[in-house]
């Protein structure tokens, strides 16, 4: 079996925690590829950014709610060979901010607990980072 060459892409995500220990998935809206799938927010890492500068300024962009790097804790990371790029995905657990997450980039959002999420189809990457949410909550 021969392998193509494959960009790599550098993805950040988190799992916002709220005060009763559930989990903030986002559904990719129309017109993004994998659309329709839920997963957690995030996303590219630009030249030059950390992955939590990443998420502090995707979080903002995509949620409308602040959070500082403290308050990002690595979890885990998500790596999973697409098509056309392989994807790198640490996922970090937040569980401090401020304001109420808003669906800024029309995206539908839902506060799930983490055994819920397996009924919640979810892009190849993310599905595996579910059980140590489990082990963790
Ligand atoms: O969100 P964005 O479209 O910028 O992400 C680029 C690609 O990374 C997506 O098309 C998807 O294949 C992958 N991705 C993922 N899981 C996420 C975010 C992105 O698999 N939570």
């Amino acid at each position: 079996m021969t392998d193509k060459p494959r960009r790599l892409l550098l993805v950040s995500a988190c799992a916002l925690v709220d005060a009763d220990g559930r989990v903030l998935i986002a559904q990719r809206p129309e017109g993004k590829q994998l659309a329709g799938l839920w997963e957690f927010p995030g996303g590219k890492v630009e030249q030059g950014e950390t992955p939590e500068e990443c998420l502090v300024r995707e979080l903002r962009e995509e949620l409308g709610i602040e959070t500082q790097i403290p308050c990002l804790a690595p979890l885990t990371f998500a790596s999973h060979t697409y098509d056309d790029f392989h994807l790198l995905m640490p996922l970090y657990v937040c569980r401090r901010f401020t304001g109420t997450p808003q669906p800024r980039e029309a995206q539908a959002l839902k506060w799930v607990r983490p055994r819920q999420m397996r009924d919640y189809p979810m892009p190849p990457a993310d599905a595996p980072l579910i059980p140590f949410l489990i082990d963790l909550l």
